[in-house]
């Protein structure tokens, strides 16, 4: 898991300004509803002005002490559409970021491929991390199950292995990590 220890964004809007007027926007893309699953369950956990809103639909990324940027594992890394927005709206930026992939959380491929996401992100300042398992969509697996290379053929193997995740304790880490990172 790469989860380290969360800075109170409140914290430090209230050093930085002396208002606790906080802003908060939780953008997202999502294939298959995993990542939006999160991505709900952060907003939930919001008490200030907020929006959750898909990458796709946002034009305008001003205004926001905070933006909680969420995307699924694809590839080993960032999707194109997620890394196009990192470079093009968060530079700068305060940024918390979530992830979901078909890996568990104790796959040791894992820690690599979260190091890419947060590389993805080096020009905005992140705060934190929130990663966990999502379900492998069943064309995923179908693909990977076609797959010469045995290595990918084992991840297809295990998809079943990740049905109904993001599952309820994985839905309640992301309220905690956004708790966290609020209070
Ligand atoms: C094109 C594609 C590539 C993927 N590559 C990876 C990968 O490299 N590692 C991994 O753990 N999961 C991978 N996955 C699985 C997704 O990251 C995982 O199912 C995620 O929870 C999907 O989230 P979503 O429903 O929000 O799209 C891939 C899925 C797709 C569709």
């Amino acid at each position: 898991m790469y989860y380290t220890t969360p800075v109170s964004i409140k914290g430090a809007v209230y050093k930085h300004s002396g208002e606790i007027h906080v802003k908060v926007i939780i953008a997202y893309m999502s294939l298959s509803s995993n990542t939006k699953k999160i991505a709900e369950a952060i907003y939930q956990e919001i008490q200030e002005e907020k929006e959750i809103k898909e990458l796709h639909e946002i034009d305008d990324f001003e205004g926001y002490d905070l933006a909680f940027v969420g995307f699924p594992m694809h590839g080993f890394g960032v999707p194109e559409e997620a890394q196009r927005f990192l470079e093009k709206h968060c530079k700068g930026k305060k940024i918390a970021l979530f992830v979901t992939h078909g890996a568990p959380e104790h796959s040791g491929d894992l820690q690599p491929w979260l190091a890419k996401c947060k590389e993805a992100a080096v020009k905005a300042n992140v705060i934190d991390m929130f990663n966990c398992q999502g379900e492998l969509a069943q064309f995923v697996s179908d693909e990977l199950l076609k797959s010469e290379n045995p290595l990918f053929r084992a991840y297809g193997e295990a998809g079943p292995s990740t049905k109904g995740q993001p599952d309820a304790a994985r839905v309640e880490r992301a309220h905690i990590f956004a708790r966290e990172i609020m209070a």
